[in-house]
């Protein structure tokens, strides 16, 4: 039997982080050994808040802690344009019976890792700020993380500025840190999520395999759809979902390694992130960058993750 891969999750629910828990909870070969909150899409006392009711109502055991309220050297700024105020775009989930662990974020994370001994990854759906505080209080995380998968980044044009995607606008301080550490790392933009976009259609069939959570994956993403976040028109991206998706199966992607860098400064640049890819002038590869989706290979396996949760109530 294939072995387990053990994964972090560290996200800012939010509409599409909300998506991918419900997925990985269901991905049969990752060990997910804990769940940490940041500040982004909405404050941290938010985020904490969605992700603990939505493990309540999963009834998923797992490790919650939370981390940072802001990022590394900047105000939040959040995106409660998209996400609505609390970050579920109004919708509402019966309270948390659990509570977050004792621990911040980032002393989780080195536990964790220590304990896994190099073999832990982490997918990173939201600012990266709680990775950045991990790897400054403890310089010897670099070599206990297997590979980080990011959503985040934009090559031809942000979301948030002409220049930058959320993510990374949001704390590029801390991308920067986790950029140039040497950790291997695989960038999903929004060049790529932009294509892994979901239908209308598609949502509904999957709202109507018979589970609570089919219908709350359907329904927070309609609500997404609403809220009118960019696809051309033709669904809503699954920008934090698709991230997930390449750490657990990267055969529907094309990727590529090549030098990734951030601008930090600059008030049109801000938060920019680069690859040297089709330049002449080449510079040292420190990651990785996905380039494609096959969209339709994409959607079959997210159908067929959520109608794990119809089989799992039957048995
Ligand atoms: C990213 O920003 C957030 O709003 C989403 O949750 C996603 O992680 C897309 O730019
Ligand atoms: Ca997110």
């Amino acid at each position: 039997m294939q072995k387990k891969t053990p994964i972090i999750i560290d996200c800012d629910p939010g509409i599409d982080d909300i998506a991918a828990l419900l997925l990985a909870r269901q991905i049969p070969h990752f060990d997910v050994k804990a769940i940490t909150t940041v500040a982004g899409n909405v404050p941290l006392a938010f985020t904490t808040q969605n992700a603990l009711q939505l493990l309540s109502f999963m009834d998923w055991d797992v490790p919650l802690a939370r981390g940072a309220e802001g990022p590394l050297s900047r105000p939040l700024e959040t995106a409660e344009d998209v996400h609505g105020k609390g970050g579920m775009c109004g919708l509402t989930l019966p309270a948390a019976n659990r509570r977050p662990v004792d621990l911040p974020a980032w002393d989780l994370i080195y536990q964790i890792a220590k304990r896994e001994g190099g073999k832990l990854e982490i997918v990173a759906v939201g600012p990266l700020t709680n990775i950045a505080v991990a790897l400054a209080k403890y310089p010897d995380l670099t070599k206990l993380i297997n590979r980080i998968t990011i959503m985040g980044g934009a090559f031809l044009a942000g979301n948030t500025t002409p220049a930058a995607e959320f993510n990374i606008y949001v704390d590029p301080e801390a991308a920067k840190r986790i950029f140039t550490s040497g950790i291997p790392f695989y960038l999903c933009p929004l060049d790529v999520t932009h294509c892994g976009y979901i239908t209308e259609e598609e949502l509904r069939e999957i709202g109507g395999f018979g589970s609570k959570e089919s219908e709350f994956f359907r329904d927070i993403l309609l609500k997404g759809m609403a809220m009118s976040i960019y696809s051309g028109g033709k669904g809503v991206p699954l920008h934090d979902p698709l991230a997930l998706l390449f750490a657990a199966d990267p055969s529907c992607f094309t990727f590529t390694g090549c030098f990734v860098g951030v601008e930090t400064q600059g008030p049109v640049t801000r938060g920019k992130t680069v690859t040297d890819v089709y330049s002449d002038k080449k510079l040292d590869k420190n990651g990785f960058y996905v380039q494609t989706v096959n969209r339709d290979t994409f959607i079959g396996h997210i159908k067929n993750l959520m109608s794990r949760y119809t089989d799992e109530r039957k048995s």
